[in-house]
């Protein structure tokens, strides 16, 4: 008899880091349910790409800012499951969608640290606790934090501070949903070339950022994507309530 497959919910799975975590995963043979914020095209573009390569995807809607859309958005979970794949529950959940700004303590308004918060820690939170019945006993939950909530970067004060939050709540995650064994860490990339927040600046900023990193370049999405699907097997069984770095040796 074949083995059910085992499923993935992305957030952010549009572009990005997200995007090549749905990709990498598929390739396992896993089934991705990615989100999208903006960029329906783009959330929908990775959705294909899958399913054209003999994977089984499906691409929705979600705003992390947007609380009260979560139990909505859970119901719709529930109907995809059953219809795609026959099943009630979940196995992975990657909380992955973010934003950044750079800003510097002195320009901060009340307006973008709500907006920080909402999306990169308060949306993870709720998202999560919504989500939880829904996800299978044994499975997974991985945190995606940042390099700058282990070091400190002029501009990213809320954002690293909150992403240092994230790493704490990760832990707590793992004590209160062990008695359902479900495995919570968090995996902090490095400085990845993304659209994130911007980019990584002109190519002088970048040879700069380079020099301080001991693999000496920047990291692409595909060193995380890779990395994160990896985790998401029985292989990594007794990892727990950890942080992973995956920056190349970023300010080491
Ligand atoms: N790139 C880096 O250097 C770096 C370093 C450390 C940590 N990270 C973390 O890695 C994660 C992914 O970053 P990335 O580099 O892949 O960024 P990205 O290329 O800018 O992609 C961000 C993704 O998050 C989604 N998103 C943004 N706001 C959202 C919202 N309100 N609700 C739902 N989804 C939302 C976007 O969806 P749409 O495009 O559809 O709007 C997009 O799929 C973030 O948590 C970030 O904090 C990145």
């Amino acid at each position: 008899m074949s083995q059910q497959q085992k499923i993935l919910l992305v957030t952010g799975g549009s572009r990005g880091i997200g995007r090549s975590i749905a990709l990498h995963a598929a390739q396992r043979g896993i089934g991705v349910i990615l989100t999208f914020n903006n960029q329906q095209k783009h959330g929908q573009a990775v959705a294909d790409e899958i399913n054209n390569n003999g994977g089984k995807a499906i691409a929705l809607h979600l705003d992390i800012a947007n609380t009260a859309s979560f139990d909505d958005f859970t119901i719709t979970v529930r109907d995809i499951l059953k219809e795609k794949w026959n099943r009630t529950s979940f196995d992975y959940l990657v909380n992955n969608g973010g934003i950044g700004q750079r800003v510097l303590i002195k320009d901060t308004t009340e307006s973008i640290f709500d907006q920080l918060v909402n999306v990169n820690f308060k949306g993870v939170f709720f998202l999560t606790q919504k989500l939880l019945p829904i996800i299978a006993d044994g499975g997974q939950i991985i945190n995606i934090s940042s390099g700058l909530a282990r070091f400190a970067f002029p501009g990213s004060a809320v954002y690293g501070a909150l992403k240092s939050g994230l790493e704490a709540l990760t832990r707590y995650f793992a004590k209160e949903f062990a008695a359902r064994r479900i495995r919570v860490n968090s995996v902090a990339p490095g400085a990845i070339d993304t659209e994130f927040g911007g980019g990584k600046g002109d190519e002088n900023q970048r040879q700069q950022m380079a020099a301080m990193i001991a693999a000496g370049r920047l990291g692409e999405a595909d060193d995380v994507g890779a990395f994160v699907a990896s985790l998401l097997s029985d292989d990594s069984r007794y990892l727990n309530a950890q942080r992973v770095e995956v920056g190349g040796g970023i300010f080491i």
